[in-house]
């Protein structure tokens, strides 16, 4: 059928959607270049941002996962203080709004009722909103006042991968063109980085045959698996735990290293997965920590570090990049581990059971 088509020769969507990272990454850019080769952003959006004192980013899912990496952009680069809250909590939890906010959409589908609902709230009371999505004309796109475009193709699977490094470029490129209109020095060309950005995913995406080998050697009869990460690793450590449990069944955790000792660490038992992050030179020591303490528990541990910043026990390092752009590339390995433990434990990768691509009732 025509499903098949489009898979393509890949065995499932997922993969091929994971593939398909450079190449959105290089969309993105061009999609968000002038003519003289700079970011830029549509004008009014430009000056609803600069103008906000707040921004509230609601979102559910991967899209939070995103939302908490984009929040980090925002406010270390464009200066602008950012709220970040899951979609389903904020109707009855609204917080108390500054003065001028602006609301941030974020939705591969532009579809998700949650989001929605907020939405509607929003506009009631005469607030801007911005809605990032994948689906032009989608409902959250046609009934907030602006859109942003991921231009990463649709997304099939039901496991969100593309979708979810679109959105932190997409962010990254907000929180950027923002920054350089306030005059604010960032010290890099994010255009620039994301080009690296692009081809350190590729290299990724060619080392397939390691996960495939990280997710057989921890993951095949495991009740559990824990993420661990300091910093923005944390966020990204949500987002593979979130992609393990949705498609594999593995009971999966994304926890900051620094918590573990306030409760975590009961958890961990003789042999119990712990995958750890390690992209952020501020906190590579006490991640490394971490993983010494949950190792004497027992812990079978798997670290992810960051060129310039591994050690002799890594099972894995990733090529250098920008040090605020790492959820970029530190997430790919955990979508394909997520991948072939889904895979070898004969699970149904694009269709998990209990989920639906986009949620469209509360
Ligand atoms: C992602 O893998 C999930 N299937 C899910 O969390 C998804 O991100 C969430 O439902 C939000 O969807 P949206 O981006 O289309 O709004």
């Amino acid at each position: 059928d025509a499903s098949d088509i489009e898979k393509g020769t890949y065995p499932h969507y997922m993969l091929k959607e994971i593939d398909e990272q450079p190449l959105v990454m290089r969309k993105i850019i061009q999609a968000y270049q002038n003519e003289k080769g700079e970011l830029e952003i549509a004008e009014d959006i430009l000056n609803v941002v600069k103008e906000c004192d707040r921004i509230y980013i609601v979102a559910c899912g991967t899209s939070y996962h995103a939302g908490l990496v984009g929040k980090q952009f925002i406010e270390s680069m464009a200066k602008i203080p950012v709220e970040v809250h899951v979609a389903s909590e904020f109707s009855y939890n609204m917080p108390l709004l500054s003065e001028k906010p602006l609301f941030i959409f974020i939705s591969q589908s532009g579809e998700t009722a949650d989001s929605r609902a907020v939405l509607v709230q929003v506009k009631e009371k005469g607030y801007k909103a911005l809605t990032i999505t994948n689906v032009p004309g989608s409902t959250l796109s046609r009934e907030a006042d602006f859109t942003m475009l991921l231009h990463a193709g649709p997304e099939i699977a039901v496991a969100s991968t593309k979708a979810y490094t679109a959105q932190i470029a997409v962010l990254a490129i907000l929180a950027n063109v923002t920054a350089k209109s306030r005059g604010l020095n960032l010290g890099f060309e994010l255009i620039h980085e994301l080009g690296i950005i692009a081809n350190a995913m590729e290299t990724l995406c060619d080392s397939k045959e390691e996960y495939e080998k990280i997710a057989s050697e921890f993951l095949p009869f495991t009740r559990n698996c824990f993420f661990i990460g300091r910093s923005i690793d944390y966020f990204v450590c949500l987002e593979g735990a979130l992609k393990l449990k949705e498609i594999s069944y593995i009971q999966a955790e994304g926890f900051a290293g620094g918590e573990l000792k306030h409760g975590t660490i009961a958890l961990i038992e003789d042999g119990t997965p712990v995958i750890a992050l390690a992209t952020q030179e501020n906190v590579n020591w006490s991640i490394r920590g971490n993983v010494k303490e949950v190792v004497a528990r027992g812990a079978n541990p798997c670290i992810i570090s960051m060129a310039g910043l591994e050690t002799d026990e890594d099972r894995f390092v990733l090529p250098a990049v920008n040090e605020l752009l790492t959820p970029l590339i530190s997430v790919i390995p955990l979508q394909l581990i997520a991948y072939y433990a889904s895979l070898h434990r004969g699970c149904d990768v694009d269709k998990p059971r209990n989920l639906a691509k986009s949620v469209t009732v509360e």
